[in-house]
């Protein structure tokens, strides 16, 4: 099946993203969210992001035509219409279920369903669809404009032409596509926050300060930015989420989270989306 219409479940930070990159690759897009605020928020950040895009020449296009391309919904029947879907919504396992019992029901049979999720079992999500063969992992990295990575996860079901299927479509979308094996938090998460979940412990036993340790890992190691920037770019909760995941799925003590990180998400401290994380995002 050609793929023209790309659906996108969950209008946050991630699925904003992705149905950017999915228009500004020529994809007819639909985009769900339950709420229409989470929807508006999206195509503001979506508008913003296409004008510094097109004004530094990293894209071509024009920005009213790549934005008409992007079609809205609160009503998740309008999915029907799609020939690829993919889900970004909240990061937890009940809620995804729901989401994949429901749109199983309602797209057609040959249409390819992938999860951005960052860490919960493919193999767990696609057997909550009739179609484990056309199910995977299609994990973008934040911020999805610009970052090159998808990586791709197989659950034990996914067939060879899913799988060939979705490489190509990262392709497409000027995606760089790394496959890796169905283990709790597959690469990207299993290396990188244990770092960040590191950085915090090194915080909370006062071995530096906020801005010291991110300097040591920006200037000493040329890191983009420091791993403490980086969890409040992701969101603490989502950090403490993924570390959970490793620890239920490895039963290992070295990937528990650190007792700084859950207070800071039990204060509401998230990061750049409550506007304080480990730095103060309202002044
Ligand atoms: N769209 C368009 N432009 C954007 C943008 C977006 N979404 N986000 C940032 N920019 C722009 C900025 O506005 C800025 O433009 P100007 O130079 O014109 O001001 C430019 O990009 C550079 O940004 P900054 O100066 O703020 O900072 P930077 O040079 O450090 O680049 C960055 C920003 C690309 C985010 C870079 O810091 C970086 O690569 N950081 C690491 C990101 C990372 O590791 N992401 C993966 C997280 S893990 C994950 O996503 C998976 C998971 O499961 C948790």
């Amino acid at each position: 099946m050609e793929i023209k219409k790309i659906g996108v479940i969950g209008a946050g930070t991630m699925g904003s993203g992705i149905a950017q990159v999915a228009a500004t690759s020529n994809y007819e897009v639909i985009l769900h969210d339950i709420s229409q605020d989470i929807i508006d928020r999206a195509l503001k950040t979506i508008n913003k992001s296409l004008t510094k895009l097109i004004e530094k020449g990293k894209i071509e296009g024009n920005k009213e035509e790549i934005m008409k391309r992007i079609i809205t919904t609160t009503d998740l029947n309008a999915l029907k219409e799609a020939d690829f879907i993919i889900e970004a919504v909240f990061e937890d396992f009940e809620v995804k279920k729901a989401v994949f019992k429901e749109i199983d029901s309602m797209v057609s049979e040959d249409v390819i369903i992938t999860t951005n999720t960052s860490s919960i079992s493919i193999t767990k999500l696609a057997s909550q669809t009739k179609r484990p063969d056309k199910f995977m992992g299609m994990h973008f990295m934040n911020p999805v404009p610009l970052m090159q990575l998808v990586e791709l996860i197989r659950g034990m079901a996914t067939s060879d032409e899913t799988f060939n299927t979705v490489k190509s479509l990262a392709e497409k979308m000027g995606k760089v596509p790394v496959e890796a094996n169905d283990f709790p938090g597959f690469i990207s998460n299993r290396i990188l926050m244990p770092m960040i979940n590191e950085a915090i412990y090194a915080l909370m036993e006062g071995v530096g300060s906020v801005e010291a340790i991110d300097t040591v890992m920006k200037l000493g190691m040329n890191h983009p930015m420091g791993p403490l920037a980086l969890a409040d770019l992701i969101g603490l909760d989502v950090c403490l989420h993924i570390m959970e995941v490793l620890y239920e799925g490895f039963k290992d003590p070295k990937y528990r989270p650190c007792p700084l990180l859950r207070k800071m998400v039990d204060a509401g401290y998230l990061g750049r989306k409550t506007g304080k994380g480990f730095y103060d995002y309202n002044k």
